[in-house]
């Protein structure tokens, strides 16, 4: 989808007041829009690691195909999660794709691409990315006092650095 097509779309953050937070309204808000800055990055990962699994050739495809498939189920789960959160913070969850190609900070997946090591590395530079937010969000969520969003988040980035271990050590580096 080419992103100057695409309409601006506001960034999601009104709250509702009926929740079990005891948080104030600004923070969830706050919280709430970050929650689905990384929905829209998480949703765009998952499809480009699907991308990965499907496309891979090369001598690695035995071990790669199925690590890909595992990755994306990790990060179908933490979408589900960030999405929850948003929602029990009295605000909306952002999830579909069309908002996502708006919203996402990653690069587009070059689908042409075959070779094993090459999909490694793109998905070095995009784990990475995805990484960024979640420290950035976790940070914000730390400065305004949200612990539980801040330890989801925790959660979330320790599997998500083993995962990027995996991919740097199958580059060698
Ligand atoms: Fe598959």
């Amino acid at each position: 989808m080419n992103r100057s097509t695409l309409k601006p779309s506001p960034r999601p953050s009104a709250v509702r007041t009926s929740t079990p937070s005891n948080l104030n309204d600004a923070t969830r808000e706050r919280v709430v829009a970050e929650l689905n800055d990384r929905l829209a990055d998480g949703t765009d990962l998952h499809s480009q690691v699907k991308v990965a699994h499907w496309n891979v050739k090369g001598p690695q495809f035995a071990s790669l195909h199925p690590l890909f498939e595992a990755f994306a189920g990790q990060i179908a789960g933490w979408n589900d999660e960030l999405a929850e959160r948003a929602v029990i913070l009295g605000g909306a969850a952002y999830g579909t794709v069309r908002h996502a190609a708006r919203a996402s900070r990653l690069a587009e997946y070059p689908c042409e691409v075959t070779r094993d090591l090459e999909h490694v590395e793109l998905l070095v530079a995009r784990f990475d990315t995805f990484a960024e937010g979640l420290r950035a969000t976790r940070g914000l969520a730390e400065e305004l006092g949200d612990i539980d969003t801040a330890d989801l988040l925790t959660a979330m980035l320790q599997q998500h650095e083993k995962n990027g271990w995996l991919l740097r050590a199958t580059l060698g580096v």
